[in-house]
């Protein structure tokens, strides 16, 4: 993209529909029009700073709260048109990946851009398995949370640790570095997720094995008690890998953007990925399936639930797992969790909540007030009914959704790290505080 500032003063259109790929813009204040070139489809909020109305003041901006029609990065990472309910990663749909990849081919996909060859893919498993162990000081750092801690905030702090025994880690500009960072944040994610979820127990950790594949270790450092050698279900491990697929990326939601956003300060991966976690923790993004867990539970039943969505129509309380800022359709996601959900009620028995779910859902997208808002269920609706079925406690849910994302993360950080036009992340803001005070001594104040 050309990124010179190239509006300039010019005339009025005379009305003419011109084939120009520019944006004729008029300042009513003064009369002047401006003509700034539209490239993709957008322009450039830096080509405003041109309209004033005094050549003394700063300029014109663009006032965006929560980047509601903002692009802050060129990416070709992921692509979403929510209007059309289509999500592909590097180009392929996701249901291509959830039905014939696994979570770490995809990863490599994410992260280079390619689907690997064998030799690629052979070398790739190698890597992130020969990373899973974790250091064992970091296993008493573990120790010292309370019986009790959320898992989610053990991996935030426990991640954002990892940054204080990696120091070639600092080296973000080395592709080396990069590349060995990758293998230990991917290797090591489902490593300190499962020991956190043992520490709440107070069960013994279980070492990574490394015959296994990247959901079967992860299930066996999560649920191996006394058997020599664990052997993980085929549909749960499948099942698992396929919901890590589907949660790989996502452009840029709001941990995308924290990761690019705190990784422009050029630190190191560690502390960037752990900020993109503290941002996924909340309900809002991959807090909400263990939301969504919560006010299944609080429905109580199918009869209850008319009532609820009354309330929600009032505005008490939120559909949790319902609505997105991009999808106003069905989540691509939702549609495939939704058939895996089956599958392992068929193994686990059905989830007692499946039914007030499924009863939320039909009222939803039949109600005046979800269609009109172009509110559908997102990935969060049903992930909990499964995890819930495949043994994980309800605090475990939104670090189900972390441990995939991380490929998404770093795919997104390395891309903004290597991305010329890209800065240290810094928006403006309107002041609309007091103009200048001058101290009052306490006893002087009312
Ligand atoms: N329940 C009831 N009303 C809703 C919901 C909901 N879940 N979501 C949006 N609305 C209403 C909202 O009140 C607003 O109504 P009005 O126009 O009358 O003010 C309208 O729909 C537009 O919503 P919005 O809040 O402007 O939309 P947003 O793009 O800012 O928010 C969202 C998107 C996902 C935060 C929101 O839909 C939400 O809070 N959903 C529940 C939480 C959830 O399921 N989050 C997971 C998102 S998907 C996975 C992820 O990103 O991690």
């Amino acid at each position: 993209m050309d990124s010179s500032l190239s509006a300039t003063q010019t005339k009025k259109p005379e009305g003419s529909v011109t084939s120009r790929e520019t944006l004729t813009i008029t300042d009513n204040r003064t009369g002047k029009s401006y003509e700034v070139p539209i490239t993709h489809g957008t322009i450039r909020a830096a080509d405003l700073r041109q309209i004033k109305v005094d050549p003394k003041e700063f300029g014109m901006m663009s006032y965006d709260p929560a980047f509601n029609n903002t692009a802050s990065c060129i990416s070709k990472i992921t692509f979403i048109d929510g209007d059309a309910g289509i999500l592909r990663y590097r180009g392929y749909p996701i249901e291509d990946l959830a039905e014939k990849s696994t979570y770490l081919e995809t990863a490599y996909l994410l992260l280079h851009g390619e689907l690997p060859t064998s030799a690629q893919l052979e070398n790739w498993t190698y890597n992130v398995t020969h990373h899973t162990y974790i250091h064992e000081s970091i296993k008493k750092f573990l120790d010292g949370f309370h019986y009790d801690a959320h898992p989610m905030g053990m991996t935030i702090s426990t991640i954002a640790a990892l940054s204080t025994f990696y120091h070639d880690a600092k080296d973000i500009f080395s592709a080396d570095s990069r590349t060995k960072q990758t293998y230990r944040l991917i290797g090591k994610m489902p490593t300190i997720a499962a020991f956190s979820y043992r520490h709440t127990l107070g069960m013994p950790y279980v070492y990574p094995d490394n015959d296994l594949s990247y959901p079967g270790n992860f299930l066996n450092m999560l649920f191996r008690t006394s058997e020599t050698k664990y052997r993980p279900n085929p549909t749960l491990e499948r099942a698992l890998d396929i919901l890590f697929i589907l949660h790989a990326d996502h452009e840029q939601n709001c941990s995308a953007n924290t990761i690019r956003s705190v990784g422009s300060s050029h630190v190191d991966p560690y502390s960037a990925t752990a900020a993109a976690i503290a941002a996924l923790y909340g309900p809002l993004h991959g807090g909400a399936n263990e939301e969504v867990l919560r006010m299944l539970m609080e429905i109580g039943s199918v009869e209850k639930v008319p009532n609820f969505i009354k309330r929600v129509k009032a505005g008490e309380v939120k559909l949790m797992g319902f609505g997105h800022r991009v999808y106003k359709n069905y989540d691509p996601r939702a549609r495939i969790i939704k058939r895996v959900a089956y599958e392992v009620f068929e193994l686990m028995g059905k989830n007692p909540l499946l039914e007030i779910a499924l009863e939320c859902e039909r009222i939803a997208l039949e109600d005046d007030y979800f269609v009109k808002r172009k509110l559908y269920p997102n990935v969060d609706f049903y992930t909990g009914l499964i995890y819930q079925s495949m043994g994980f406690p309800m605090t475990m849910f939104p670090v189900l959704f972390a441990i995939p994302r991380t490929s998404g993360w770093i795919a997104q950080w390395e891309e903004m790290l290597l991305d010329p036009e890209q800065k240290i992340a810094r928006p403006r803001q309107i002041y609309l505080g007091h103009d200048t005070r001058h101290y009052v001594p306490i006893g002087q104040r009312g």
